[in-house]
């Protein structure tokens, strides 16, 4: 009688009341489920660690306060440079944003006087549209050359549509210069607010 050749093979399974007897028991098919199920949750772990730290280095400065402030006084030149006569200067200061420094920009411009020994610093933007105010020396007056606006030497309104007077800047003399706190006004509206 020949005895049959014994196999090396074990059975795909065995089984008993509770489940398999072995882990290596588990069939074939729940197993690779299980993986399938475990490296998807490793790959959106593995994504997600990247994802959120590159958005919030793409969203930058969204949410951030970089840009620089205009709120300093500026230098607009040697106090005894300037008298009664209203003299033009251009405000220059660096500009600060997320990316980039940019030294030296004009960020505006303002008539300056010394008027009954105080100083005065007065926009030269016109607060009716925006034109830029010269100073007519003959008349004694700020026009604008837009509209016909005029303002008085103190920069109140004189006449035509401008809707208020030139707007006044902060202004003081420290270590021998004349400093101005640039800033920019609504146009068209009979009251200062600043943009
Ligand atoms: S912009 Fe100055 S009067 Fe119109």
């Amino acid at each position: 009688m020949s005895v049959p050749p014994e196999s090396d093979e074990r059975p795909l399974a065995s089984t008993t009341a509770e489940g398999p007897a072995h882990p290596e028991d588990v069939p074939s098919e729940e197993r690779r489920k299980f993986l399938k199920v475990g490296v998807g949750v490793l790959g959106a772990g593995c994504a997600c660690a990247v994802a959120v730290p590159a958005v919030g280095y793409l969203a930058f400065p969204l949410g951030h306060d970089v840009t620089s402030k205009l709120d300093a006084y500026l230098p607009a030149g040697e106090a005894e440079a300037f008298g009664d006569t209203p003299t033009k200067v251009d405000l220059y200061a660096d500009r600060v944003d997320a990316w980039n420094r940019v030294r030296q920009v004009k960020v505006g411009s303002a008539w300056v006087a010394k008027r009954d020994g105080k100083w005065l610093a007065l926009s030269t933007v016109c607060p009716h549209l925006g034109c830029a105010i010269d100073w007519d020396g003959e008349a004694k007056l700020y026009t604008c050359p837009c509209h016909t606006s005029a303002f008085e030497p103190s920069g109140a309104h004189q006449q035509g549509p401008a809707p208020r007077g030139m707007d006044e800047l902060e202004v003081k003399e420290a270590e021998g210069l004349v400093q101005i706190r640039y800033q920019r006004f609504r146009q068209g509206l009979s009251g200062k607010e600043t943009v």
